[in-house]
Formats: structure tokens, C-alpha cells, sequence
């Protein structure tokens, strides 16, 4: 048996992605809110004004607010250890900004939480999980303030001290490179943006943009730091992780050219647990800022609350590899904008990302090496159209193939040595896609009947991969 005893199995989600009720109870509009419905093709739009011709996915989404309840018995009737929720910060500062928080957005959690301690699952919170208050992006301009460390500390403080009792494992920021890589500027920094699209993948970001983008993940890496701090301070049993969208990047070919070019780009990847883990900026910082043509504000003690707000644990999302080529002509016949280079050995989801279970130990002995901390997979599954049969059952088995095959090489990893915690497959029931905003794009073990253009039940159904997860939990995955 490879797994510990005390292996964490369980299932991550996201409140903007699953939550609903967006404006119930003093809820004010978080980012999120403002993003319309997309699909594979059609790029999802950002727009200021909540306009009532649009789909906003977040807005119903699965309605958990409402069923949390029932959720939550299904991943305890799985034997879920652990729960991944992250908290939608305008549940319990509307604006971000107040002195004084929502009550009732406070209660809600702590019913989530009673709820998962009476099945003996553990909450793992992430604290910011593209839920940036709307007002913070538009009066203030999101986390290229400085003013924003402080509104995220006080939602910090306010939830270590309300929650102290009920939840031991915390993220301070989602995906905390995504910002850094350039697919997060409006959610995951709130930067004010005019209406239009999410994302332009085609575009090539201006030295300006890059600026910004940088200077705002300074001032996340300094929350982050304080906020670590201060939860030790509250509670000093709390287990505080940073994460980081992961991905191996392979050279395409042994050509020394690519090699050394998927280094480079590896230190990238590096780039956010450098600080967040080590505490400091990672020797390659200069160069990078160098060649990018931009140079960021650190201020006051800065580099010490870094030093001293290291996080407990390191926690990243795995669902590709990439393969990267310095060869102009190779990058044109097999490119993909967003997914690097296709890789031949390797066959992709319907959405183009190339699935590659050997990558997830490759990874975790890559940042095992680095770190020498505990490690947790917050992320990983595959996004798939799933067949509602007449009888509603759901035959998903491509899912659990690809399941299966992370889950063995996380036990090769942990065989060659990895501290390996805890595992959160993505989505563990259906939920709102965030690139698309689709529902197509399901990750779930339970099926949740809503389509794309919002019609459904909301009924929830088990699914083959429900009952199969199910054993793999109470084998402690000797029965995969
Ligand atoms: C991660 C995010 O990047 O990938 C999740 O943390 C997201 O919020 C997940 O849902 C899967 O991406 P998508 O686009 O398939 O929903």
C-alpha cells in the first residue's frame, strides 16, 4: 500500500463556479458576476453593467448556496476526507472594502462547515478563488492597489477568527501565476478592464500590461505572506498552502535549443512557489524583468513579510503537459496559442488539452526536489461531454480512465519519495467551466442536470465514476 493511512481524498470546487445566489443574503457582485456564458469557440465577455439579455454563469450556477445540504451527503457518501470550497469574499464583504462583514455570508459558511464536520470531512478553503469584489476592481483598479492587501487581510482576519474551529487547511490565492502568465488580469487581479472579451489569446501583451500584471502579483505574494502570518498567529495548528496552476513543459525535441528553452520557461512555473515557499524572489527574477522591460514597486518591509510568510504546504493544479520549441517553422504546423505545442505522443481532451498521467509524477518529484514540503493535488480530471441515458444513469468511463491513471503515478511519486498529502479532483460535481463558462465541459462524479444555455432540474445524479471514486476512497486506492 502506497497511500498513507491519513491520505486526504476528496473533491475541489469554487464558489463563483458552483455557488449561485449571487446576490442573496447581502451579497454584493463579485468579478465573476460580471462574465457571460462562452463555449469552446465563442470567447466569454467581460462588461461592466449587468445587462439582462446576457447569461452570467455565476449567477445560478449549480446552486449549491441552496443545496449544500444534499452536495455535501454525496461526497460524504463517497467517503470524501476532505472538501475543497473556496469563499466568495463579496458573500461576506459585498464591496470589499467595509470595516464590518455581511452576517448572514458568515453564516452560510459555517453551515457549510458544521455540515462537512458531521460526516468527518475536512474543509479545505481557498480564500480567493477569482472572486474579486466588483467594486474593489472598479473604484480601486483590483490588485494593482496596494490598498487591496489590506481589504484581503481584513477578510482574512475576519475568517481565520470566525472559522478557527472548524477549518485547519486554507489557500490564500488560487492559481497565483495565472495573473504572471497572462490569463488572469480581470479574474484573478480585478484590473479594470473595458467590456469585452475575457481573454485575447491571439494578442501579444504590451510592456505595460506585463507591468501591471507583476506589480499585482507582488502585492498578492505580500497578502499572501501576511496573511500567513496572521493565520499562525490565530491559530498555530493551521496548515496554510499557496497554489499554483501546474504543467510539465517538455523541449520538443533534444535540440539544445529547446531544452533550454523549456528550462526557462519551467522557472516560470517555478516563479510563484520560489516566493511563496522559499520567501523570497528566485535568482532568475532580474533577467526575466529585464527582458520583459519592466521593473516592480517593493516597498516598506516588503521583502521580509516574504521571508517570514512562507507557506506550510505547497497545492497545484495538474491537468496537461506542454511541449515548447525554439523552431519557428515546428511552433507553426503543430501550435495550439494557449496549450504550447502539441505533443505526439499524447492524445487531448475534447478541449485540446493533452492528457499525460507520467507528467503528474514528473511534476511532483520536479517540485518535491525543490520544496521539501507537503504537496497537494488541489486539481486535476478531465472536462468531458457526458450522455444523461434515458434511465439517468451516466457512463463515464473515459473519466475514470483518465482518473485511474493520475492516481497510479501520484502513487509512483509517492513510492519515489514524494510527501504527497492530499488529492482534489477538479469539479467533483458539475459545475461552471471557467475558461468557456460552459456546463458542456463536466469534470463531475455527479451529474448535474443543466445545460449550456441555463435549462435544467439542477437534479443531481451518481454517475459510474461517483461509485468507482467511492471504492478508490475506501480501498485508500489499492482498488483503482
Ligand atoms: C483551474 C481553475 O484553472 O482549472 C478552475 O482553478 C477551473 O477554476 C479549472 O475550473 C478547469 O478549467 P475549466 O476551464 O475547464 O473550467
Amino acid at each position: 500500500m502506497s497511500f498513507p493511512k491519513n491520505f486526504l481524498w476528496g473533491g475541489a470546487t469554487a464558489a463563483n463556479q458552483f455557488e449561485g445566489g449571487w446576490l442573496e443574503d447581502g451579497k454584493g457582485d463579485s468579478v465573476c458576476d460580471h462574465i457571460t456564458a462562452g463555449t469552446v469557440s465563442t470567447p466569454r465577455y467581460f462588461t461592466n453593467e449587468i445587462k439582462s439579455e446576457n447569461n452570467y454563469p455565476s449567477h445560478e450556477a449549480i446552486d449549491f448556496y441552496h443545496r449544500y445540504k444534499e452536495d455535501i451527503a454525496l461526497f460524504a457518501e463517497m467517503g470524501f476526507r476532505v472538501f475543497r470550497l473556496s469563499l466568495n469574499w463579496t458573500r461576506i464583504f459585498p464591496k470589499g472594502d467595509e470595516a464590518e462583514p455581511n452576517q448572514k455570508g458568515l453564516d452560510f459558511y459555517r453551515d457549510v462547515f458544521k455540515e462537512c464536520k458531521k460526516y468527518g470531512i475536512e474543509p479545505l478553503v481557498t480564500i480567493s478563488h477569482y472572486e474579486i469584489p466588483y467594486y474593489l476592481m472598479d473604484r480601486y483598479g483590483g490588485w494593482l492597489s496596494r490598498d487591496c492587501i489590506d481589504f484581503y487581510l481584513n477578510f482574512c482576519e475576519t475568517v481565520f477568527k470566525e472559522y478557527k474551529d472548524l477549518v485547519t487547511y486554507w489557500l490564500t490565492f488560487n492559481e497565483i501565476n495565472c495573473m504572471m502568465m497572462g490569463v488572469g488580469d480581470i479574474l484573478s487581479g480585478g484590473i479594470k478592464s473595458e467590456d469585452g472579451p475575457l481573454q485575447d489569446f491571439s494578442a501579444v501583451p504590451t510592456r505595460e500590461q506585463k507591468q501591471k500584471r507583476f506589480q499585482a502579483t507582488h502585492h498578492q505574494f505580500v497578502a499572501s505572506a501576511k496573511a500567513v502570518i496572521l493565520g499562525h498567529e490565530i491559530n498555530p495548528a493551521f496548515k496554510i498552502g499557496c497554489m499554483v496552476a501546474g504543467g510539465a513543459i517538455y523541449p520538443y525535441t533534444c535540440n539544445p535549443d529547446d531544452v533550454v528553452l523549456a528550462q526557462k520557461e519551467m522557472r516560470m512555473n517555478y516563479f510563484c512557489g520560489d516566493v511563496q515557499v522559499r520567501g523570497e524572489y528566485p535568482y532568475y527574477t532580474n533577467r526575466i524583468f529585464e527582458e520583459m522591460g519592466i521593473s516592480i514597486e517593493i516597498k516598506d518591509n516588503d521583502l521580509e513579510v516574504l521571508k517570514q510568510g512562507t507557506v506550510d504546504f505547497y497545492s497545484f493544479s495538474y491537468y496537461m503537459s506542454t511541449c515548447t520549441t525554439a523552431d519557428e517553422e515546428a511552433k507553426k504546423t503543430s501550435g495550439n496559442v494557449i496549450m504550447g505545442v502539441k505533443n505526439p505522443y499524447l492524445k487531448a481532451s475534447d478541449w485540446g488539452w493533452q492528457i499525460d498521467p507520467q507528467g503528474l509524477r514528473y511534476l511532483l518529484n520536479d517540485l518535491y526536489g525543490r520544496y521539501q514540503i507537503p504537496m497537494m493535488v488541489v486539481e486535476n480530471g478531465l472536462g468531458a461531454v457526458d450522455v444523461l441515458e434515458e434511465d439517468n444513469t451516466i457512463h463515464d468511463s473515459y473519466r475514470i480512465d483518465y482518473l485511474r491513471e493520475h492516481i497510479r503515478q501520484m502513487e509512483e511519486a509517492i513510492r519515489d519519495g514524494v510527501d504527497l498529502i492530499g488529492f482534489t479532483p477538479w469539479g467533483c460535481i458539475d459545475l461552471v467551466s471557467i475558461s468557456t463558462g460552459e456546463m458542456k465541459k463536466r469534470y463531475g462524479f455527479i451529474y448535474v442536470d443543466k445545460d449550456n444555455e441555463g435549462n435544467g432540474s439542477l437534479e443531481r445524479l451518481r454517475k459510474d465514476s461517483f461509485y468507482w471514486y467511492k471504492k478508490v476512497i475506501a480501498s485508500n486506492g489499492e482498488d483503482l
